[in-house]
């Protein structure tokens, strides 16, 4: 068995000595809908430092804890603060909640963030993007490192990391509750600095439509699990160069808090339905 399977194996053992809870879905909360998991109906908390060998996050407005309930009778474990590999930690701890959420049994996975839009016409501060698919180019691999045999193959397919299913799930839903919806392609780069704005021309230029600092990791670790992965960004702000302004995380917290009612709404709403 590998180091990193070992320490997962860990992890689970610390979660299990508290709670047997079966997640179907997982969800992880980006910024502005951290008080989401406050609204569910709740069975249990642990926080991450109660957990042997699980790295803690250090952001100011991101909690660390799983949280474990229901959201319209669906069993859901809820990451009520993320891990950022701008943080520090080796990218194989970035992933290491998602796959342990995988290993408590989530089938799905729900990714939520804050993201800079990086086409003007397709998108204003405030709008929710579905994560159609995504660009790593700008992180280290996840899957990088010995394979872990026990949760995947050496050479997982990444044709379909959104599923197709799950996005159909998304639009009805975003219909059903009257919120628009835009759709694009989600580029994750390392932060903490956001990105220049010749930084933010080259993702367009790829494909990109969203940038920021998390998820396509999560998403690319939770594929080699086989875990089928859904995602919405919130377009918090213009990215770089393409709004006259400076960036800042206080615009970002500020529009994130500004659409957390539409956006819970709409969370709830697709997790009743997936
Ligand atoms: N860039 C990177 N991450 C982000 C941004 C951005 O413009 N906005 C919110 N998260």
């Amino acid at each position: 068995m590998s180091d990193l399977y070992q320490k997962l194996e860990t992890c689970l053992a610390s979660v299990r000595k508290r709670t047997d809870f079966k997640p179907e879905v997982a969800l992880i909360l980006g910024s502005g809908l951290g008080d989401y998991a406050d609204e569910i109906q709740i069975e249990t908390t642990i926080d991450y430092t109660e957990i042997e060998g699980f790295p803690t996050s250090t952001v100011a407005g991101h909690k660390g804890r799983f949280v474990f309930g229901y959201v319209k009778n669906v069993p859901v474990v809820i990451m009520q603060g993320r891990v950022h590999y701008y943080e520090g930690y080796p990218m194989t701890d970035v992933v290491l909640p998602t796959r342990l959420m995988g290993m408590m049994g989530a089938k799905k996975l729900f990714l939520t963030n804050a993201a800079g839009g990086v086409k003007p016409r397709n998108f204003k501060p405030g709008d929710f993007m579905m994560i159609t698919d995504h660009i790593t180019t700008g992180i280290p691999s996840p899957l990088i490192g010995p394979n872990i045999e026990e949760l995947g193959s050496r050479f997982p397919d990444m044709s379909e990391v959104y599923s197709r299913r799950l996005r159909e799930v998304i639009r009805a839903s975003a219909e059903k509750c009257g919120i628009g919806l835009q759709e694009g392609v989600y580029v994750q780069f390392t932060g903490p600095a956001y990105e220049t704005p010749a930084e933010v021309r080259m993702a367009a230029i790829w494909g990109g439509d969203a940038v920021g600092m998390s998820t396509a990791c999560e998403a690319m670790a939770a594929r080699h699990m086989g875990i089928e992965v859904c995602g919405i960004s919130c377009i918090t702000n213009m990215a770089a160069g393409i709004s006259k302004q400076e960036l800042n995380h206080k615009e970002v917290q500020e529009t994130a808090d500004r659409v957390a009612k539409s956006f819970k709404k709409l969370v709830t709403e697709i997790i009743a339905g997936m």
